[in-house]
């Protein structure tokens, strides 16, 4: 069976990452969740007061980017790889609303962007990977085999994620979740380097009303069709 490359891109709290694991372990591939290694940068300049509130000191963020190590570690017993910054599993770090307030704007930075972009390329080089975010269909993988563009309405993607935070025990309200996730929807799409967009040879998956099971079958057969 030939190997190819899912590029997985789309709005925030699209089931991305849900979709992208249930692919990655029916098919034996390895699964990168990119949003993780923005999320670890954006924690490493929380850390060092680069990134708080409204202030962001782009230049310490840029000069210090060697400085950064990230390492996805698979995880027997969850089923995936988790994030490890310079060493420490930060996987509960990254996941929480502080961090998705304050992720785009790193996100926005070219060199951190042209950072993240080669090391998933070097992940990519042997194909039989599953790689989700907002770029992997357009800059990182624009060759890939398969593009899958995943999109629900806000309302739909902040109810998914108020309930994530929620079981995670993290102290938020629904409002809160939805501005993050309209705020993201904006910078994300608006930003001059990698905007989202869809790629033109995407296919877009509207899961507003569609159960996990669907969706998984429905992309499912798609893959069929290029291995
Ligand atoms: O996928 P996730 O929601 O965890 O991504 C967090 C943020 O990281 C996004 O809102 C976006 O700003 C940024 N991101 C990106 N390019 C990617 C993956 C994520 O700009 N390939």
């Amino acid at each position: 069976m030939k190997k190819i490359i899912i590029a997985i891109d789309g709005f925030s709290s699209t089931g991305k990452s849900t979709l992208a694991k249930q692919l990655a372990k029916e098919l034996g591939y390895v699964y990168v969740d990119t949003g993780a290694m923005y999320r670890a940068v954006t924690y490493f300049a929380m850390q060092n007061h680069w990134v708080f509130e409204e202030y962001l000191d782009k230049e310490q963020v840029v000069q210090n980017l060697n400085k950064v190590q990230l390492r996805f570690q698979f995880n027997d017993a969850l089923g995936f790889a988790e994030m490890y910054l310079n060493g420490e599993n930060v996987e509960k770090e990254i996941r929480t609303l502080e961090v998705s307030q304050k992720v785009s704007r790193i996100a926005e930075i070219s060199e951190v962007r042209a950072k993240l972009v080669q090391q998933q390329q070097e992940m990519g080089q042997d194909k039989g990977i599953v790689m989700d975010g907002r770029d992997i269909g357009t800059v990182v993988f624009p060759e890939a085999e398969l593009k899958i563009f995943m999109t629900a309405s806000a309302e739909t993607r902040a109810e998914r994620r108020y309930k994530e935070l929620l079981e995670k025990g993290q102290t938020v309200t629904y409002e809160e979740v939805l501005e993050n996730v309209e705020q993201r929807d904006y910078i994300d799409t608006h930003r001059e380097d990698s905007p989202l967009v869809q790629a033109e040879d995407a296919v877009v998956i509207d899961n507003s009303d569609l159960t996990r099971e669907e969706q998984f079958a429905k992309v499912m057969e798609l893959v069929k069709q290029k291995i």
